[in-house]
């Protein structure tokens, strides 16, 4: 059977870091409230001068991994790229990342998810390895939030969470008797909660897609239901590791490490919780990097296996919740060295 199997990670972080006493200039917040709330004590943004999209972070990542797994850009079969928070309205970030490795005719996919862009791309990566379609897909996730946060007091929910930066995997068809690569995944979605966390313009249905009227309202910024998010959040990370475990028949006791998105260090304490996991199953990083979205769970994977909290053999789940909302769960099991 072909499995697909995630061969090297890699991650780029731009090096300015805000810290929450930056912020506290800039909004009514503070280093107290923030950490207190959700844990984090910084993030990375990209440079105040020079435009820089997330297909330029995610480039760096691209780079990485890709020289990590041994392979030229060219040996590709697909290019997933996971964002919320692409360079242009259209075309997607794929295609001017593909354009940045050098390639012409290489597929590039873009993939919507928010939060759980990167459970969507392992998703598809699995289906297309399994149905023969491709063999080397690489898959990147990348943000750059800090372009379009309302760093006013009006935004303070949201700015004070959110980080830029990209990571990236690249993840290999092969031929395999045992379980390893994917061994299941379960997504999910629920459209009814579309307006607890949105950017509502510019967008299509309106004409024109944003005014002047809308920019003073704030409209072009995100707006976040934090309460509600963490209530769904918090009911169906727990659900969805249960059901992706039941798939994949695996007992909680055989996964070496969870690898949840980064949202708040609260909910994945609160999971951490529910499950009684002991000491040490959950990764978290999101005190240095904030939320960066579709990149949180590769940028975590990438520090786990750097520091050797997951490695060859090891059974690690990926799970996550965000806007849509959607929400899901990915088991992967790594090769013996
Ligand atoms: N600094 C200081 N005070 C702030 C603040 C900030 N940055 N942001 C909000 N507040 C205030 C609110 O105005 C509110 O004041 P009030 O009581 O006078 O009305 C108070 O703090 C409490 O706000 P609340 O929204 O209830 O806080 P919370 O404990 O729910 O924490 C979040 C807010 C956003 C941290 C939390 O709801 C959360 O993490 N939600 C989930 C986010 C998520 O998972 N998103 C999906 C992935 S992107």
């Amino acid at each position: 059977m072909t499995r697909a199997v995630i061969r090297s990670t890699g991650r780029y972080l731009p090096p300015r870091i805000l810290t929450n006493e930056t912020l506290s200039e800039w909004m009514d917040t503070s280093d107290e409230w923030i950490q207190k709330r959700t844990g984090i004590q910084q993030r990375h943004w990209i440079p105040e001068e020079g435009d820089v999209g997330a297909s330029d972070l995610g480039y760096e990542a691209a780079v990485v991994a890709l020289q990590r797994a041994g392979w030229r850009a060219d040996e590709l079969d697909l290019i997933l790229f996971a964002t919320l928070s692409p360079d242009l309205f259209f075309p997607g970030s794929g295609c001017l990342l593909q354009r940045r490795l050098g390639l012409r005719e290489t597929p590039a996919l873009d993939i919507r998810q928010q939060c759980t862009g990167f459970l969507y791309g392992m998703t598809t990566a699995d289906a297309y390895i399994r149905s023969g379609l491709a063999r080397r897909i690489l898959l990147v996730g990348a943000e750059v939030h800090s372009t379009g946060l309302d760093i006013s007091t009006r935004g303070r929910d949201v700015a004070v969470i959110f980080g830029d930066g990209a990571a990236a995997v690249c993840i290999e068809g092969v031929s395999a008797d045992d379980d390893v690569g994917v061994l299941a995944s379960a997504l999910h979605a629920d459209g009814t909660y579309a307006e607890s966390l949105m950017v509502e313009a510019p967008a299509s249905r309106f004409n024109p897609r944003i005014n002047e009227n809308m920019l003073r309202q704030g409209r072009q910024y995100p707006v976040m239901d934090g309460r509600n998010i963490f209530k769904l959040a918090v009911h169906r990370l727990p659900e969805v590791t249960a059901e992706v475990l039941q798939k994949a028949e695996v007992g909680l006791d055989q996964v070496d490490l969870f690898i949840p998105h980064q949202a708040n260090l609260r909910i994945n304490q609160a999971f951490e919780k529910t499950l009684n996991l002991p000491e040490g199953k959950v990764f978290h990083n999101i005190q240095r990097y904030g939320n960066t979205t579709a990149a949180s769970i590769p940028l975590a994977l990438d520090e786990a296996w750097e520091q050797g909290r997951i490695g060859p053999g090891g059974t690690v789940v990926f799970l996550g919740l965000g806007a849509g909302v959607t929400w899901g769960a990915v088991i992967h099991r790594f090769p013996d060295a």
